[in-house]
């Protein structure tokens, strides 16, 4: 079996004081070993909630209300108590959280950051954790003479996200989880990070998991990709089939919004109107406001996510009619 992660119907709800909102709707999905899936969203469709909710890490006020998350060898995190989760946090899974900028701790120097860290996990001998670093460093191209002795304030943007990913990587964890790892990067940077990502993946064998808004930087990394629309999973799929033969409308717009290098600019169109409001009850399909393929079924019935070929799955009442006719 090449099964490595299992996700299915997760739902999420955040309690506020305005009401309640489902950032994730059941959403389902895998991973296999070897794995580089990409999950794709605009800010606010609950990527960096799933991502959490996979650890099983939600802290209040949201609650996980439903699902199941179960990783190969370990079972479902979600029935696991907080220090079984714990044990399974950095060995099994490892994640770079976004927002790097605030990732580290000011007072400590990069070194302190790995002996803390693994210290967390049972591994106190220095020098272990001193040659651990320095290999780990080197691997994400980073000079150890000059960084482990630096703070955070004096490594840049980049340097701060190679030294984060460098330090998920302490325990070999079988998947690494990056929440929007590039956003805050230039381009330059950005490539830097997804060619490293990359070289790790194929060095070390370890499944990705990539967050992101920006479905541009998918192709050509991913291999797998999950677009996700107001919580909802809307299209899961082999990167190349879901390009070429997409079966979900939100994807078709997502596509249709990518500029190409030699395409016409005119053929480049924005996806009008914006995301229902979380507040807001959503009968029927969250994107059926804006789609242009909505009939009056969108509206009275959210589609089941279903899998339409093999691996390629889609939640739509009209993928099959999409899939038949597309292209
Ligand atoms: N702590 C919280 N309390 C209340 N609502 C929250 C909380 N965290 C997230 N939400 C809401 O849950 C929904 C999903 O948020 P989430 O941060 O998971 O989205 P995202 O896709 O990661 O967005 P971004 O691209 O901006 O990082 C949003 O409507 C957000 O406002
Ligand atoms: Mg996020």
């Amino acid at each position: 079996m090449n099964l490595l992660l299992s996700v299915e119907g997760v739902r999420v709800n955040y309690r506020t004081e305005r009401g309640e909102i489902t950032a994730v709707r059941n959403v389902s999905f895998y991973v296999d070993k070897g794995d580089i899936l990409g999950i794709v969203g605009e800010s606010g469709s609950g990527k960096s909630t799933l991502a959490y909710s996979v650890l099983n890490y939600i802290k209040p006020p949201g609650k996980i209300i439903s699902g199941s998350v179960k990783l190969e060898g370990v079972g479902d995190l979600l029935k696991l108590g907080k220090e079984d989760v714990r044990k399974v946090l950095w060995k099994e899974i490892a994640i770079v959280p976004q927002a790097t900028q605030n990732s580290m701790n000011p007072t400590m120097d990069v070194k302190d950051h790995f002996i803390d860290t693994m210290a967390a996990h049972g591994q106190n001998d220095k020098q272990k954790i001193l040659e651990t670093a320095n290999r780990l460093l080197e691997e994400v191209k980073l000079d150890p003479q000059i960084v482990l002795s630096a703070y955070p304030h004096q490594l840049s943007g980049g340097m701060k996200q190679r030294v984060l990913i460098a330090l998920s990587l302490v325990f070999e964890p079988k998947l690494l989880i990056l929440d929007e790892p590039t956003s805050a990067l230039d381009v330059v940077n950005q490539r830097l990070i997804m060619d490293l990502l990359k070289a790790l993946h194929q060095k070390m064998g370890i499944s990705i998991i990539f967050i992101t808004h920006d479905i541009q930087l998918i192709k050509g990394f991913a291999n797998k990709v999950l677009i996700l629309y107001a919580g909802k999973a809307m299209e899961l799929g082999d990167v190349n089939e879901v390009w070429n033969t997409p079966l979900n409308p939100y994807t078709i717009a997502l596509l249709k919004s990518i500029p190409t290098l030699h395409g016409d600019v005119n053929s480049v169109s924005g996806i009008p109107g914006s995301m229902p409001d979380p507040y807001a009850e959503i009968t029927g399909c969250p994107f059926a406001s804006r789609c242009k393929f909505a009939k009056p079924v969108c509206f009275e019935k959210d589609p089941d996510f279903l899998e339409y070929k093999p691996g390629h799955f889609s939640a739509c009442h009209f993928s099959k009619d999409i899939g038949d006719n597309y292209g």
